[in-house]
């Protein structure tokens, strides 16, 4: 029955595709249940890198099955030009499936998730620009596109009226844009059916049916638990649910059959985009982590703001999705430190806070309090187990788990598919 879910513990960024990868080539399915191509997940296998956005990072694994499930939503002609890419370099892509019942991010989408940015000025969130906004608005006002609507040209049609009825009134008279044509929309929207046409399934179905027959499925979150639109640092945030109840609606499956919630964690702090973040540094530590941990966004290619780890929301992490266990990676980053320190709690006007606070305006005020720990010089990079590590890295590790709540079963200490020291077994 093993059903596990694999997703960000902090703002995203966290290694998530590297892990996911690791488990593919042990796992029958991997499944995307949110989120669409804002994410960028960097997957490295031997001297091959390969930067996923939209595709389930088991794709990479031939024995795996990729799924994208119903909670996600769908850029067809970024999806196409992934696959492509991919076949290029020789990955078989044609295990690939698709809900029916995800939505599609329309061209439309994209244009208002632009202009309303740009609307917003100064208190902009910092989106990728992709549409996911918008598209998810859409889904939730039941004027969402599907993708089945592929494959019914007037019921297309008529939804597309429906959705640019209200949009081309905005555009025209309050962001000064031209309006936009439904046959252009249409006929473009219809010109991936037949591409998209041999991966498109029931998908709820298919993987109810293989958690019957025992079969290992793995949920992919995108994003992380601080981006989450309940969960995370609102109104900077995305628009999906990346927590572990995400899993569940955004792939139909219920509750009762998810046995393990694996959180991935970075050994220090990023975010990308605006909005409060505690530990950032502006300093030349911050400069340091970037640079050595190569903190540039892969789908924006913007500069990751950086800071050191948070521990608060680390136990938050656990807490709102039920982990189970942590998977620690880019420990190699922090070697050559001599002190580290974490953050344990926050000042808050004064007060010590020990748990994430409700409020965002306690939140937006949050000053980290910061214990400091011995750093290492030694090379961690080819470390195998958890004794080959120095003895304040070894000691760092148990800080962390200590402090957020639950085990650390692997540690990455490396981009690669085998730098990973592995503790506990997943499966
Ligand atoms: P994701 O969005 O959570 O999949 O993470 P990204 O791919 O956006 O960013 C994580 C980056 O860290 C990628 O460049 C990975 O190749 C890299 N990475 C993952 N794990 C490790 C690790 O343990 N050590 C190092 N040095 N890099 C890692
Ligand atoms: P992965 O899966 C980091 C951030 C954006 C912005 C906010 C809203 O690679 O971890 P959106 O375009 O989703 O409406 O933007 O969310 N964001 C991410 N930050 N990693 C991601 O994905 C992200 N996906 C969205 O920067 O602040
Ligand atoms: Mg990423």
């Amino acid at each position: 029955m093993p059903a596990l879910v694999l997703l960000g513990a902090q703002w995203g960024d966290e290694g998530k595709g590297k892990a996911t990868d690791l488990l593919g080539g042990s796992v029958d399915y991997v499944v995307r249940y949110q989120g669409g191509n804002n994410a960028g997940h960097t997957v490295v296998v031997g001297d091959q890198k390969y930067a996923l956005h939209l595709l389930p990072s088991g794709i990479l694994s031939p024995g795996c099955t990729p799924v994208i499930g119903n909670g996600v939503v769908v850029d067809p002609s970024v999806l196409l030009s992934e696959l492509s890419g991919l076949n290029e370099r020789g990955v078989d892509t044609s295990k690939l499936l698709i809900s029916g019942n995800a939505h599609i991010i329309t061209p439309y989408n994209v244009t208002v998730d632009k202009v309303t940015e740009r609307f917003l000025g100064k208190r902009k969130i910092g989106t990728t620009g992709r549409g996911i906004g918008p598209t998810y608005a859409d889904k939730i006002n039941r004027v969402g596109i599907r993708v089945q609507d592929l494959y019914d040209e007037s019921i297309l049609t008529q939804k597309v009226e429906a959705a640019l009825d209200g949009k081309n009134q905005l555009l025209t008279k309050l962001y000064n844009r031209r309006a936009i044509a439904v046959d252009q929309v249409v006929e473009e929207l219809l010109g991936y059916a037949e591409k998209l046409a041999p991966y498109v399934t029931d998908t709820v179905l298919l993987l109810n049916q293989a958690l019957e027959a025992n079969k290992v499925v793995l949920f992919e979150g995108g994003q992380g638990t601080l981006l989450d639109i309940d969960h995370g640092t609102y109104p900077f945030v995305t628009s999906s649910n990346p927590t572990a109840g995400g899993a569940c609606t955004g792939a139909g499956v219920g509750p009762t059959k998810i046995s393990r919630v694996i959180g991935i964690l970075k050994a220090y702090t990023t975010r990308v985009g605006s909005g409060p973040f505690p530990t950032e540094l502006f300093d030349e530590d911050g400069e340091a982590l970037r640079r050595i941990g190569g903190e540039r966004g892969v789908t924006t290619g913007r500069d990751r703001r950086c800071g050191w780890f948070d521990a608060v929301i680390a136990r938050y992490a656990t807490r709102v999705n039920g982990l189970t266990d942590f998977f620690l990676t880019k420990l190699d980053v922090l070697t050559g430190w001599e002190q580290i320190p974490v953050c344990v709690a926050y000042e808050i006007d004064g007060k010590r806070v020990e748990e994430l606070p409700y409020s965002q305006s306690d939140f937006h005020h949050a000053k980290p309090i910061y214990e400091t720990l011995p750093g290492w010089s030694e090379d961690i990079t080819k470390a195998k187990s958890f004794s080959d590590l120095p003895k304040n890295a070894q000691a760092y590790v148990k800080a962390l788990e200590e402090m957020s709540g639950a085990p650390i079963s692997a540690i990455g200490v490396g981009p690669g598919r085998d730098e990973t020291i592995e503790i506990n077994s997943f499966l």
